[in-house]
């Protein structure tokens, strides 16, 4: 490909993106500074719970390294192309894409960042995902290529920093948080998770990873607490078998805190709203 055809098909997708983003109301970053807190529990936990409000709602998996958002939905049907455009996949009426699902399982993707944000903005442009209510991006640890990609081409107006109560942790969120306010993100929320672990047989309250990070954390810089998730092994399981707390046990303690995390994000979409008719 010359570099004049290079322009042309970079200009084109662009506009491809511009086009699809056009037709999504809502679109929702969930990130941390550190791994392995919860990005991917809380991203498909809060999809089933819009989904369930009545909100059609897709999940873009921008972790490429380390997908895993197929396996906690229990997706594994091959893609279907259609005129070009990929059919994203369905879970309960939650509409998903991930590299996890075009390629061979337990395959390593070793590619440099540009490839990992070509293939993002390729999900952007390339995906037939509609009307929607609500597209939520779970992206990988770190502030890396993936979250600026995001921010540049999804434009997303919810940041949700996940982060767990330990020092570690928040350490890292608080970067997530100054990288969220540099990329200009309107709405910049903090979810704690694994916050606390109930004994199923004493119940007595095992703090893990300690307590309160994640609100000192919104305190700090004066942006909205979500809510506190505890280490539940439910949620484990059910994520493990490609099920959600949030389907399964709608009364439980994890699932209520979703719900509340679902409504708070519902309120400032209205708010969003109203202002933008104003
Ligand atoms: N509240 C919870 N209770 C019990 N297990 C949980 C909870 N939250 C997450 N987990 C489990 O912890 C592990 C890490 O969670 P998850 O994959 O969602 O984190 P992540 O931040 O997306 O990780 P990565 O940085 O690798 O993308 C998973 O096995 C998940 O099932
Ligand atoms: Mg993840």
């Amino acid at each position: 490909m010359t570099e004049h055809e290079q322009d042309i098909a970079y200009e084109e997708e662009e506009k491809r993106i511009k086009e699809n983003v056009s037709k999504i109301n809502h679109r929702i970053a969930v990130f941390s500074g550190k791994g392995g807190v919860g990005k991917t529990t809380v991203s498909v936990n809060l999809a089933y719970g819009l989904q369930s409000e009545g909100f059609s709602t897709g999940i873009l998996d921008a972790d490429i390294t380390g997908p895993n958002v197929a396996k906690m939905l229990g997706i594994n049907s091959e893609l279907i192309m259609l005129d070009s455009k990929m059919i994203p996949f369905e879970k309960y009426g939650v509409k998903m894409i991930s590299i996890d699902s075009l390629i061979p399982s337990g395959q390593p993707v070793i590619w440099r960042g540009p490839m990992r944000s070509k293939i993002i903005n390729q999900f952007l442009a390339d995906v037939e995902w509609g009307e929607l209510d609500y597209l939520i991006a779970d992206l990988p640890p770190g502030t890396g290529d993936e979250i600026l990609t995001i921010a540049q081409q999804m434009k997303p107006d919810f940041s949700l920093v996940v982060t767990t109560p330990q020092e570690v942790s928040v350490i890292d969120a608080e970067r997530a948080i100054n990288m969220a306010k540099k990329l200009e993100i309107p709405f910049i929320g903090v979810v704690e998770n694994m916050a606390g672990f109930v004994c199923p047989h004493c119940s007595a309250v095992f703090e893990l990873f300690g307590s309160g990070g994640g609100k000192s954390l919104a305190a700090k810089y004066n942006i909205p607490f979500l809510g506190s998730i505890p280490l539940d092994i439910d949620a484990r399981i059910f994520a493990d078998n490609g099920k959600s707390i949030i389907l399964e046990k709608p009364d439980c303690e994890v699932t209520q805190i979703f719900k509340s995390i679902v409504t708070i994000i519902e309120e400032n979409s209205q708010y969003k709203l109203q202002s933008m008719e104003k």
